[in-house]
């Protein structure tokens, strides 16, 4: 065909890079724009809720200690990770993750799972004293974290995360001082803090019920790991829900 002069275009260095644009261009378009059409591209699953403010304030204890630099929180979809650590990772388990802990080094064992798999007693001395619990452990102690938890801007941390996607409720930014508290400190009624957060548990998380500490937010956060979606209640088919 005359109108389609390869060799012309093969020749002509800006012909042939506007055509290249071109074309490069329809290609990311097909890909990008039908992204634009849906609401999230992951699947919801039921169980997976935002974090309870005590929960939350743990995981910016995990993270500001550089817990990730060792630990991953993601369980690959084969069989050795599968009989080790459970049920692979679903998105939906991270999608409340800003920014998501998935991390790229395993030095000590994947976390995505090990909400409930020790005490919590076993859990505090274990960040206590690793060596204490795991002779041959090469994990650094934490002892310091038995301090008080600073959480008088606790709200503003569920306002942040609401303002990045995640479905904190005004009632819940108003009452999660209070929330983190009764969650905490066994004496508090938990009724109104456990409506709000499904299957969050009540406890002296650092085995001392008077006064909140870093401790007991990170082995509250701990403990929540992998346990949102009940995966052995239900079918593939009810874990989705719509
Ligand atoms: C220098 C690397 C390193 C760092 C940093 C580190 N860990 Fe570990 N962690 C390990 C190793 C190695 C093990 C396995 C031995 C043991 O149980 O102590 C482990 C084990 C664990 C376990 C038990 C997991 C299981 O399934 O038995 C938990 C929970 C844990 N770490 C939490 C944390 C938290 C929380 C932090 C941050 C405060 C942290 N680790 C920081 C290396 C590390």
């Amino acid at each position: 065909m005359k109108w389609f002069n390869h060799a012309r275009i093969e020749t002509n260095l800006i012909l042939m890079g506007v055509l290249t644009l071109i074309t490069v261009s329809i290609g990311g378009l097909v890909q990008i724009v039908p992204l634009f059409t849906v609401s999230t591209t992951i699947e919801r699953v039921v169980g997976v809720r935002p974090y309870t403010p005590l929960e939350l304030m743990g995981r910016n204890i995990y993270v500001r200690e550089g817990c990730y630099l060792c630990h991953s929180q993601m369980i690959r979809p084969f069989r050795d990770e599968l009989e080790r650590y459970g049920h692979y990772s679903l998105a939906a388990e991270s999608m409340y993750d800003h920014p998501f802990q998935w991390g790229s080094k395993r030095t000590g064992p994947d976390l995505a799972r090990v909400g409930g798999r020790y005490s919590d007693d076993w859990q505090a001395a274990h960040l206590r004293s690793p060596r204490g619990v795991v002779p041959e452990s090469i994990m650094p102690p934490y002892a310091f974290l038995d301090r008080p938890l600073d959480y008088h801007d606790i709200a503003d941390h569920l306002r942040t995360q609401r303002a990045v996607g995640v479905p904190y409720s005004d009632e819940m930014i108003a009452n999660a001082r209070a929330d983190l508290e009764a969650q905490a400190i066994p004496d508090r009624d938990a009724g109104a803090f456990q409506g709000r957060y499904a299957r969050a548990r009540q406890a002296a998380f650092d085995g001392n019920p008077a006064g909140v500490t870093e401790m007991d937010a990170l082995v509250a956060y701990l403990q929540m790991l992998g346990t949102l979606v009940q995966f052995r209640d239900v079918t593939p088919e009810q874990l989705r829900q719509q």
